[in-house]
């Protein structure tokens, strides 16, 4: 397996993870194990819940997040993605904030919170693969963070009809995740429930598994 080296990552990206020098205490191995070398910032991605409560994300790099997910892939060019950005204190952020569910109380740390929508659509297929283009508008943005040295940490587990009513969203526009983004907090300053969680080792399952013909390529 290919741990992305510290010195590597450091190079071409602001590693954000435990692997990288860090004043701040941070769970080790948090880069993904991989079994040839990728991106680098897909490599030092993950989902931290420390974030730093002092720290602002600017406005220059907040549109540059929204610039990655505007311009993911999207079926038939129908773009049913929206969002809605909160900075830390200001009306969307307390918001959202009082919207997400109790496990997920660290992200009031985060600089932003973004809530993720998408139209459900008018036919069937807009319906179908609006999804996909929340899923590749979240991972855009996502990846466009960490190379920006930036973390961020999506999330379900947020009152969604709160979310429709507080900010008067259109019926077909469904609240799917709310994002929090931010700079990675001291791990020494957290609850220990929390550094617990996040000094769990990250796992996936191999590529054997999730690749359904695999076994009939030896050796790729
Ligand atoms: C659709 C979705 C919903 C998620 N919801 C939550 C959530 O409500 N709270 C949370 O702490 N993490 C949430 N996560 C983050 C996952 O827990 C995390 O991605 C997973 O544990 C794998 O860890 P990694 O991102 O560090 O690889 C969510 C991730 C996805 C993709």
């Amino acid at each position: 397996m290919h741990a992305v080296p510290a010195g590597d990552s450091a190079s071409s990206v602001a590693v954000p993870a435990g692997d990288s020098a860090s004043s701040v205490a941070v769970p080790a191995h948090r880069s993904a194990e991989t079994s040839v070398p990728i991106h680098a910032p897909i490599a030092a991605r993950w989902s931290p819940r420390a974030f730093d409560s002092t720290a602002e994300v600017s406005d220059h790099d907040l549109r540059a997040l929204l610039e990655a997910a505007r311009w993911a892939a999207t079926w038939g060019r129908r773009q049913p993605v929206r969002f809605l950005v909160g900075r830390r204190a200001d009306d969307v952020f307390v918001t959202l904030s009082g919207l997400l569910k109790r496990g997920n109380q660290y992200a009031n740390a985060a600089g932003a919170l973004i809530l993720l929508c998408a139209h459900r659509g008018a036919d069937e297929n807009t319906a179908r693969y609006s999804g996909v283009d929340a899923g590749a508008a979240m991972a855009n943005l996502s990846i466009e963070a960490v190379s920006r040295g930036l973390i961020v940490h999506p999330m379900a587990g947020f009152d969604a009809r709160g979310a429709t009513e507080a900010f008067d969203l259109p019926d077909d526009l469904r609240p799917l995740i709310v994002i929090a983004v931010g700079t990675l907090g001291d791990y020494a300053e957290v609850a220990p429930e929390i550094a617990d969680r996040d000094r769990q080792p990250r796992e996936r399952l191999p590529l054997d598994e999730i690749v359904l013909n695999w076994r009939e390529r030896p050796g790729t």
